[in-house]
């Protein structure tokens, strides 16, 4: 089963869309399929969003439309994202991936939803003590909400479903070259994550934002790399031959550089916890 649900009057409907409104997160996940956890900057312009998926919507209508990152919450205009989508796909269910830390930033956003007939799905990343103390407030909040108003707010706990998609980290990274796409593609829990990038669509995340990914780690030279940077995007240019060739593929070369059998990882962890635990005494030190 490939991404694409089916095709009329030129319009190609798929299962799903996401966008990275910006790259930008206060977490840092290790393993994060989107190579978050790296410092990546930039955000998407509300205007920029309109013009791509003004264009897209002459030839492709996601079934869903994710808004992702980085952290959607930290983009300040998010509310705008979920009225111009509404706008423009109407048939389309958005949704706001979320940690749930900025939600208080938006005092619109709630409402935004409603009017637009979105979601909310927040990620729940952590079963440290101290992450739970500062995200169960929250959670508590949205069911309460949820109770109050009927909108869609949903929580998964991701550290049940948290999979490794590379080896090694940031400079040593290396794919896992199990040379299986097909088996790589069959157990990938990302293969209906088509993304929006660039004004391109890009298979899934670890291969869409690979390239800025390696760029930062001058990894684009690395021979163990090189075959999965040739991936082709598509753009608006395409031909509707080239449009149902690129929905239609299931596994593909790109799928080799994914593990044959992601593997699970028991213990995720999140770096730089700084945003969410209490300053550690250096030792010998007192508190003030
Ligand atoms: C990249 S995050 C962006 C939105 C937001 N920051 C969040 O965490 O929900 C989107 C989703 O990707 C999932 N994700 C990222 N890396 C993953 C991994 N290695 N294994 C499983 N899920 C992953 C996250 O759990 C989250 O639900
Ligand atoms: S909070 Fe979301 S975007 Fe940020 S590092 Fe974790 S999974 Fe990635
Ligand atoms: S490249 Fe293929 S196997 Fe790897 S994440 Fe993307 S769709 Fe999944």
């Amino acid at each position: 089963m490939s991404i694409l649900l089916d095709e009329a009057d030129g319009v190609f409907r798929t299962r799903a869309l996401e966008v990275h409104v910006t790259h930008v997160c206060n977490l840092h996940c290790n393993g994060c399929k989107h190579y978050i956890n790296y410092n990546h900057k930039g955000r998407l312009e509300v205007s920029t969003f309109r013009q791509w998926i003004s264009a897209w919507s002459k030839v492709l209508q996601p079934k869903k439309l994710r808004l992702l990152g980085g952290e959607p919450t930290l983009h300040p205009e998010l509310p705008e994202f979920l009225y111009t989508a509404r706008e423009i796909w109407p048939d389309t269910v958005t949704y706001i991936g979320t940690n749930g830390h900025f939600l208080d930033r938006h005092p619109t956003l709630l409402q935004a939803l409603i009017d637009t007939q979105s979601r909310l799905t927040l990620s729940v990343h952590s079963k440290d003590p101290v992450y739970l103390e500062k995200i169960n407030p929250i959670r508590e909040g949205l069911k309460r909400y949820r109770e109050q108003t009927g909108i869609n707010l949903m929580e998964t706990d991701v550290t049940e479903v948290w999979t490794k998609n590379y080896l090694g980290v940031g400079a040593t990274m290396k794919p896992y070259g199990d040379k299986a796409p097909q088996d790589s593609w069959t157990h990938c829990t990302a293969k209906y994550c088509m993304q929006l990038h660039e004004n391109r669509l890009w298979k899934c995340a670890p291969v869409a934002y690979l390239g800025m990914q390696l760029e930062k780690f001058e990894l684009t030279a690395d021979p163990d790399w090189a075959p999965y940077l040739k991936y082709d995007s598509l753009g608006l240019e395409a031909s509707s031959d080239q449009m149902r060739a690129f929905l239609s593929r299931e596994s593909e070369p790109v799928c080799g550089m994914c593990p044959a059998r992601p593997p699970f990882v028991a213990d995720k962890t999140i770096d730089w916890k700084d945003s969410f635990t209490a300053p550690r005494r250096r030792p010998g030190k007192r508190a003030a």
